[in-house]
C-alpha cells in the first residue's frame, strides 16, 4: 500500500485552496503545499486577507498555516517532495480557434503536466481535480510518460471536485461523496486506495466512489449538467408561471414534494452564473458533436439557452414595467455575486442585467456585501455604473430597484425608509423570489417577481 505523506496541489484558486487546506485540517499527518504561478494569489493565501471569501475557510487556513498547510510559487520544489499531485488549474471555455465558445482550454492542464514531467525526479500519483473533458488522462498520463526522465512511474487519477462556492468548506467537509476514477490496471487501483485512505480520515467509506477514469471524467461532466439542467427547467417554468398565474415557487414546492423529484435545485431565478454550469455544459456539447452525436449535443445547448433567454425575459420585463423606456433613468441593482455567501462574479447574471440597462442609457447604481469594486470595473467597462456602500444608499432616488443576488440581508432591509427616498411610482423587481411582496405593496411597491404575474 502506498502511503501518501506530502501533497502539491497546482492552482490555488477556488477550488485547489479551499480543497487542499481542508486535507490538510484533517490529515495533521500530511505536508500539503499549494502552489500557483500568480504571486499576488499566493501572497494573500499567506496573508490575514485570503483572496476568497468563503465561509469557514479563514478558521481552516488560519490554524493549519504554517504546520502542514503551505502556500508558495516554488512549484519545482514542492512538485518533486510530493507523492501525490493535484492539478486544480483553470479550464475555462476557448475564446478562440478549434472549438472556441464550447470546447474547454487545456492550456492550462497541459502547462501543469508538462511542468510535472520536466522536474520529477521521483515516482508520482498525478490527480485531475480540475473539471476535464472525457479522457484527458490519457493525454496527461502520454505527456507524462514521454517527458520524464529516468524509470518514473506515473499513476493518473481524476478526483472530480464536487463543492459548491458559498458552501466550500462544509461540502468538503461532509461531502456527498467523493469521486475516485483510476485505469482499472494493479497499478491504478492501488493509487485509487492511496488517495481513498486520504479522504477516509474524514469521510465514511461508503461514501468514498471508485469508478474507472472515464466514468469519473464523465461524472463530472454529467452532474453539473444535470444541475444546470434543473435549473433551465424551473426557469422555462417560470415563463409559463407569469403567463397564467400559476406560482412558481407553489409549483416547485408541489413538485418537489414527489421524492422521485427532490426539492433541492428547484429555485427559479434571474438565471444560473458561476465558472462552471455553462463551461461544462458547452464542453458536453462540444464532447458530443466531436462523438457525432448531434442530437446529443443540442439536447444539452438548450439547458444554456434557456439560461440566456431568462435573462433576456427579466431584462424585457424591467423595460416594459417602466413605461417601455430606462434612458436617463436609475437603477438599483442588489447583489452582483453570482450567489449569495462568495465574492464570486464570474458568469453572474447580473453583469448582463447591467450591460443591458447602460445599453439603454440608464445608471446602475450597483450594491454587494462582498464583492470588491475592482472586480465590478472589471466585469464592466462600459461608463453608466456607481458603487455604493449599501442598499439604502444605492436605491437613493432611483426608478426602480433590481435584486440579482439572494443575500440573506436583502430580506431583512428597512423598505419603509427605502421606498420614501425613491422616485414614485416605486417599483421593484424581485429576480431571487426572496422578497415578501404583499409586505412591500401595503408599503407601496409595485412588486414584479420572477414567475408570478403582476
Ligand atoms: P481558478 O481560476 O480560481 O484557479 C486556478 C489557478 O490555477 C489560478 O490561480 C492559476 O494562476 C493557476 N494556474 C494555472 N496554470 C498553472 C500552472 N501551470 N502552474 C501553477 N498554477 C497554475 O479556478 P477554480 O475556480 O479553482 O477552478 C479550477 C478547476 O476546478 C476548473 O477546472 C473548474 O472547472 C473546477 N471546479 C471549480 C469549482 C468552483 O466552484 N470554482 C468547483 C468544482 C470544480
Ligand atoms: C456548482 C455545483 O453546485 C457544484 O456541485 C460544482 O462543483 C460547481 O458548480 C462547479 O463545478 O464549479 P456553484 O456554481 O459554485 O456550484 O454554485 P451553485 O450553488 O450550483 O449555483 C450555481 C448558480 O445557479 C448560481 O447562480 C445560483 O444562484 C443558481 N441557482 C442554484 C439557481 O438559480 N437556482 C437553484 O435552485 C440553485
Amino acid at each position: 500500500m502506498v502511503q501518501v505523506k506530502n501533497i502539491c496541489c497546482i492552482g490555488a484558486g477556488y477550488v485547489g485552496g479551499p480543497t487542499c487546506a481542508v486535507i490538510a485540517y484533517k490529515c495533521h499527518h500530511i505536508k500539503v503545499t499549494i502552489v500557483d504561478l500568480n504571486t499576488d494569489r499566493i501572497a494573500a493565501w499567506n496573508s490575514h486577507q485570503l483572496p476568497i471569501y468563503e465561509p469557514g475557510l479563514d478558521e481552516v487556513v488560519f490554524e493549519r498555516r504554517g504546520k502542514n498547510l503551505f502556500f508558495t510559487t516554488e512549484i519545482e520544489d514542492a512538485v518533486n517532495e510530493a507523492d501525490l499531485i493535484f492539478v486544480s488549474v483553470n479550464t475555462p471555455t476557448k475564446k478562440s480557434g478549434m472549438g472556441a465558445g464550447f470546447a474547454a482550454d487545456l492550456v492550462y492542464v497541459e502547462s501543469a503536466t508538462r511542468g510535472i514531467a520536466s522536474v520529477a525526479k521521483s515516482s508520482k500519483i498525478v490527480v485531475e481535480k480540475s473539471t476535464v473533458p472525457c479522457r484527458t488522462a490519457e493525454s496527461m498520463r502520454t505527456i507524462l510518460e514521454t517527458n520524464s526522465t529516468g524509470n518514473l512511474r506515473f499513476d493518473i487519477l481524476s478526483n472530480p471536485e464536487f463543492l459548491a462556492e458559498g458552501t466550500a468548506i462544509k461540502d468538503l467537509l461532509y461531502p456527498d461523496r467523493v469521486l475516485i476514477g483510476a485505469l482499472q490496471t494493479p497499478e491504478g487501483r492501488k493509487a485509487q486506495q492511496a488517495l481513498a485512505e486520504v479522504y477516509a480520515n474524514w469521510v465514511s467509506t461508503d461514501r468514498i466512489i471508485t469508478t474507472n477514469l472515464w466514468s469519473s471524467e464523465l461524472s463530472k461532466l454529467a452532474a453539473n449538467a444535470f444541475l444546470a439542467q434543473r435549473i433551465s427547467s424551473i426557469n422555462a417554468l417560470s415563463a409559463l408561471c407569469e403567463a397564467t398565474g400559476a406560482d412558481i415557487d407553489e409549483v416547485a414546492y408541489a413538485c418537489g414534494r414527489d421524492a422521485r423529484i427532490g426539492p433541492k435545485f428547484l429555485k427559479a431565478s434571474v438565471g444560473f452564473g458561476g465558472s462552471c454550469f455553462q463551461k461544462d455544459i458547452l464542453n458536453l456539447v462540444y464532447l458530443s458533436e466531436q462523438l457525432n452525436l448531434p442530437e446529443v449535443a443540442a439536447y444539452w445547448k438548450q439547458v444554456v439557452d434557456l439560461n440566456e433567454y431568462q435573462k433576456k425575459r427579466f431584462v424585457e420585463r424591467i423595460i416594459k414595467t417602466l413605461f417601455h423606456t430606462i434612458t436617463n433613468k436609475e437603477i438599483a441593482l442588489l447583489g452582483f455575486a453570482f450567489k449569495k455567501d462568495t465574492g464570486d462574479t464570474r458568469e453572474s447574471a447580473a453583469i448582463t442585467l447591467c450591460k443591458h440597462f447602460i445599453q439603454e442609457r440608464a445608471t446602475v447604481r450597483i450594491y454587494d456585501p462582498k464583492v470588491a469594486d475592482e472586480q465590478i470595473f472589471l466585469d464592466l467597462t462600459e461608463p453608466g455604473i456607481v458603487i455604493t456602500r449599501s442598499p439604502y444608499d444605492a436605491s437613493r432616488n432611483v426608478d426602480a430597484i433590481v435584486i440579482a443576488t439572494e443575500w440573506d440581508e436583502f430580506k431583512e432591509l428597512d423598505y419603509t425608509r427605502i421606498y420614501k427616498n425613491m422616485k414614485k411610482p416605486a417599483f421593484i423587481f424581485d429576480g431571487r423570489l426572496i422578497l415578501d411582496a404583499d409586505k412591500l405593496q401595503k408599503i407601496g411597491f409595485r412588486v414584479h417577481t420572477i414567475g408570478r404575474k403582476e
